[in-house]
């Protein structure tokens, strides 16, 4: 029945792993302890005994993680896939991660659902996995696993959201927020109108319906191989996300017959695609952190000078809020991600032999496919934008930071790129902030005298800092200059800003103020030259300056944070790496492929 050509564990001849654990005839008693509890709820042995491959269900769903909740309901139609195709499934949940919910920020719990991930995929009997995706953090957290381990797996999307409505227009996740907020600092909705205006654009069940981090992180998980063809972009409540479900249930049987591994798929071209497509869907600055982190735990080359080369002149072809303006249901109609690669396939842009889930390569899944609505994912020769890709940007005072271009919004471009001499150039004073508290407390503060021209400064806010970098970059104006109509600032930082947010900001500055970054040595009023041409942003400050604050900080102790509030904090403030690396945990990423460099792990008992 098997492909598999491991001959010499425990468990022949099928070559399953399950086996070692639940019908190993050199072992009787160790197999009969592993047996007997998963027979407690009603599996049979012959069932457990029949060299059927067990397939796990990653379920990330919970009544706490709402984006995912209803993977509670699509499990069942994944469980009838895995039986139809011959396995048994057995569903385990996954630590939850609710990107609005979790305090202080989701982006503490991406590398602690990745560890947890990876003890049970490889400590318990399974042979294959359906990863359940969706909300921002789950899908790179679950990739990551399924990297490490290198068992046979397979990703579901839950499905974004239905879109928004309020009155005649489509109101997107995230996107709203930023709108809401600029009118109640200028008096124009009260604070009940605020949450109805914010409410508006979570219609039903599933994630954000813009073209926010889930939705970029789901589409790129396509890309990547690892999502059956078309299955990014189907709302969540849609019959077809149920049938989707159940053919992913069961495709993965098949691939662990035909002992089809991550490792065969997380390829190098497959990263660059996603790097490709993100520029056309206009997706996340999230995007880099986590590709970064999956690719490191796969054991593949990826860095920021890759989105530099391959994504920034790729064209902007999908018309979603943030950068555009339709919503998840219309990007589905319009054909979703198989229809964005078709397109990049025809501009050679793809590298097409790179293999997916369905044992076939992302060229003869994608090839030919176009877009069914041209207003939203746009044909190749009408682009929403030339040169869609993020900036990787370099300076005086950080190694390397990114800039979302395809935001860039005319009141932008008005205020700080309208000099004709130079028009990808400008100058600004620093107004810097020490976290997300400091902000809030200061920012409306006459006293500062912000101006329309200044550049919003904040620290403190990365892997480390804050800890887990928050989504606070992105900062509106004081309210008494949006009440003079700048709607828009400037902002840089060392944290990361929502991918739901339509900021051009200048994010994951690094190294970050608490790890010696010399972003802590920029002081209020300090003037900061951004050349987008040159791709560089330097503070016009002289070096012996420079030098003497960072002895005088030096001489206080270094950049100072808030103090850990949980274990989990601490221990991934030792062990966490840089957002221009993936913030992964340090020394995790030795780790790989530990089904096949391991083997079986030992007995229990
Ligand atoms: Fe979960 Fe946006 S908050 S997907
Ligand atoms: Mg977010």
């Amino acid at each position: 029945m098997s492909t598999n050509d491991k001959t010499s564990e425990p468990g022949e001849p099928s070559g399953l792993r399950s086996r070692a654990w639940f019908d190993n005839p050199s072992n009787p008693d160790m197999t009969a302890l592993y047996l007997e509890r998963y027979l407690n709820f009603g599996l049979s042995r012959d069932e457990l005994q029949s060299a059927r491959p067990i397939i796990g269900i990653a379920q990330t769903g919970s009544d706490l993680s709402p984006c995912n909740r209803h993977h509670l309901v699509l499990a069942e139609r994944i469980r009838e896939g895995i039986r139809e195709a011959g396995g048994i499934a057995i569903e385990f949940p996954v630590h939850p991660i609710q990107e609005t919910g979790k305090r202080p920020t989701a982006g503490l719990d991406r590398n602690l659902a990745y560890l947890g991930l990876v003890e049970l995929l490889y400590g318990y009997p399974l042979d294959g996995v359906v990863l359940t995706i969706g909300c921002d953090k789950t899908t790179p957290a679950l990739l990551m696993a399924a990297a490490t381990v290198d068992i046979p797996a397979i990703a579901l999307s839950v499905g974004p959201m239905l879109n928004g409505r309020q009155g005649n227009r489509r109101v997107g996740s995230g996107t709203i927020v930023w709108e809401a907020r600029q009118k109640l600092a200028a008096g124009e909705i009260d604070y009940e109108g605020f949450v109805d205006m914010v409410a508006a654009s979570a219609p039903s069940t599933g994630y954000c319906n813009t073209m926010g981090t889930a939705t970029t992180m789901n589409s790129l998980c396509e890309v990547l191989g690892m999502q059956l063809p078309g299955s990014a972009a189907i709302p969540a409540p849609y019959r077809q996300r149920q049938e989707m479900a159940y053919r992913t249930g069961k495709r993965i049987v098949d691939m662990v017959r035909e002992d089809l591994r991550p490792s065969a798929i997380l390829t190098r071209d497959a990263f660059l695609n996603a790097i490709v497509v993100n520029s056309a869907i206009g997706g996340s600055t999230n995007a880099p952190i986590h590709l970064a982190a999956i690719a490191r735990h796969a054991g593949v080359e990826l860095d920021l000078d890759d989105w530099q080369r391959v994504g920034h002149d790729v064209p902007l072809l999908v018309n979603l809020q943030p950068a555009g303006e339709y919503l998840g249901e219309d990007y589905y109609h319009a054909g979703g991600v198989p229809a964005v690669v078709g397109q990049l396939i025809d501009a050679g842009m793809i590298r097409e032999d790179a293999l997916t889930v369905t044992g076939r390569s992302i060229g003869a899944n994608c090839r030919g496919a176009s877009t069914a609505l041209p207003e939203v994912i746009r044909p190749l020769s009408e682009p929403l934008r030339e040169q869609a890709g993020f900036i990787v940007l370099g300076g005086n005072f950080f190694s390397s930071a990114i800039m979302k271009t395809s935001v860039i919004s005319d009141e932008f471009r008005l205020r700080y790129l309208s000099d004709p001499e130079d028009p990808d150039a400008f100058e600004g004073r620093a107004i810097v902030f020490d976290g997300s508290e400091d902000y809030h407390r200061r920012i409306d503060n006459p006293a500062l005298a912000i101006e329309p021209s200044d550049i919003l400064v904040i620290r403190g806010c990365g892997p480390v800092g804050f800890p887990g970098a928050a989504e606070v970059v992105n900062m509106r104006p004081p309210d008494y200059l949006i009440r003079a109509g700048v709607m828009q600032m400037a902002c840089l930082g060392d944290g990361r800003q929502s991918g739901t947010s339509a900021s051009p900001s200048i994010l994951h500055v690094s190294p970050e103020a608490a790890s010696g970054g010399d972003i802590a040595l920029i002081e209020t009023y300090d003037r900061l030259r951004v050349d987008l041409r040159k791709r560089r942003i330097d503070a016009l400050v002289g070096e012996a300056e420079l030098d003497r604050r960072r002895d005088e900080l030096t001489e206080r102790g270094g950049y100072r944070y808030p103090a850990s509030q949980t274990p989990w904090q601490e221990l991934q403030r030792q062990q966490v790496g840089s957002l221009a690396t993936g913030a992964v945990l340090e020394g995790a990423d030795r780790y790989q492929r530990i089904d096949k460099a391991f083997g079986i792990p030992r007995d229990s008992h």
